[in-house]
């Protein structure tokens, strides 16, 4: 195996707990209790530690990061270490006056979710009456702070049409950059993939939509766009390579390699509670089980592209084929893949179908 570098990114998860209920959430089914959340010191040193280890970027996410009493704080520490700071935020809890004390805490970079440019359905598939109002709201504030704005928008069959108006929300919400993502079938999203999968057309046409607009809008926003997994020939570098680049911290403290990873049978994962980030990055077995190429089955063990994509996502192949060790079925090279496009193409003409929401009785607490 190639000498182990330093991680690029953390995505810290300080809590699950969230008021919104969007019915592709990829948090884990079973959320993490506050109580058992990590408490403010134990965030403090790994911060340290991550930016001794030579992280550069920071990503504070959740649930609702902003529900954290001690976010300013953990901003204000991880900027004087020298880390990059992040908030993704559905931008829903956060006023004003909170956005501006982060601000000044050092926060650089704030992500807001969109659910569609359409505020009934966007509330629906946020399960939250009001919520798209309160991103504008909260999206004024940024650019009022000067913060630097990425709009996400996660696309589905219930906005997929809507593509052009979800960027030019993006626009007027005053971001420099719009990741427009494809529901990821994994937590929440699996129940729900009869009631999401796009169709192929509808696809095509956002694909050619996207395309244009991408040209257009050269040195006004800058558009990132993923096809999406089931209609694609070859997989995405899902987190760039397991355990490459990216490092996930739960709530509780679990170091993974991507948030979905804890779906993965018989993988043991590290706690920052018990041992050094550093210490971790180097030795989990977890994150060593799917590093690099030296696990991997044919055909990506002789492809030419397995230092590409990195065999794909992990968490895929064993959503979809029941082992996390098989190449990823979106790859036309593996003998799944033609089961995954059927797939695809027989939910994608699914109708009428409920919406799975998770019930609050599961929701932690939201303050
Ligand atoms: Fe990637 Fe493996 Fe497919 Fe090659 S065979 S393209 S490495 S998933
Ligand atoms: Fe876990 Fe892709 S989400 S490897």
């Amino acid at each position: 195996m190639s000498e182990l570098s330093a991680p690029f990114a953390i995505l810290a998860e300080l809590t699950h707990r969230c008021p919104l209920r969007c019915v592709y959430c990829s948090n884990p089914l079973e959320l993490v209790r506050r109580s058992n959340e990590l408490d403010t010191g134990t965030w403090r040193r790994v911060l340290d530690e991550a930016a001794e280890l030579g992280i550069l970027q920071v990503h504070f996410s959740g649930g609702e990061p902003t529900v954290r009493k001690d976010l300013e704080e953990l901003v204000a520490h991880a900027t004087g270490r020298g880390l990059y700071t992040n908030l993704i935020t559905s931008g829903i809890l956060s006023d004003g006056e909170q956005l501006i004390r982060l601000a000044d805490a050092g926060l650089a970079h704030v992500q807001i979710s969109i659910q569609d440019s359409d505020d009934e359905t966007g509330d629906w598939i946020a399960g939250y009456a009001g919520a798209q109002q309160k991103k504008r709201d909260l999206a004024v504030t940024v650019a009022d702070a000067n913060l630097a704005l990425t709009i996400n928008a996660v696309m589905h069959r219930h906005n997929i049409d809507r593509i052009e108006s979800v960027i030019d929300m993006a626009l007027e919400m005053g971001a420099q950059r719009v990741e427009i993502a494809n529901v990821q079938y994994y937590g929440w999203g699996i129940p729900n993939r009869p009631n999401l999968m796009p169709t192929l057309d509808q696809l095509e046409s956002m694909n050619a939509i996207v395309l244009r607009r991408q040209e257009e809008l050269k040195g006004v926003l800058v558009i990132d766009y993923v096809v999406p997994d089931y209609y694609a020939r070859r997989p995405k570098a899902c987190m760039n390579g397991w355990a490459r680049r990216f490092l996930n911290i739960t709530p509780s403290g679990y170091v993974l390699p991507c948030h979905a990873a804890e779906t993965i049978p018989d993988l043991v994962f590290d706690n920052v509670r018990d041992k050094g980030l550093a210490d971790i990055w180097a030795n989990s077995t977890a994150l060593n089980r799917f590093r690099g190429t030296d696990w991997m089955p044919e055909p990506c063990s002789s492809c030419e592209y397995r230092e590409r994509d990195w065999g794909g996502c992990r968490c895929q192949a064993l959503a979809l084929t029941g082992s996390a060790e098989n190449t990823d079925p979106v790859c036309e090279l593996s003998p799944f893949h033609d089961q995954v496009r059927a797939l695809a193409e027989s939910e994608s003409q699914t109708r009428e179908v409920a919406l799975t929401y998770r019930s609050f009785s599961k929701t932690p607490e939201t303050t």
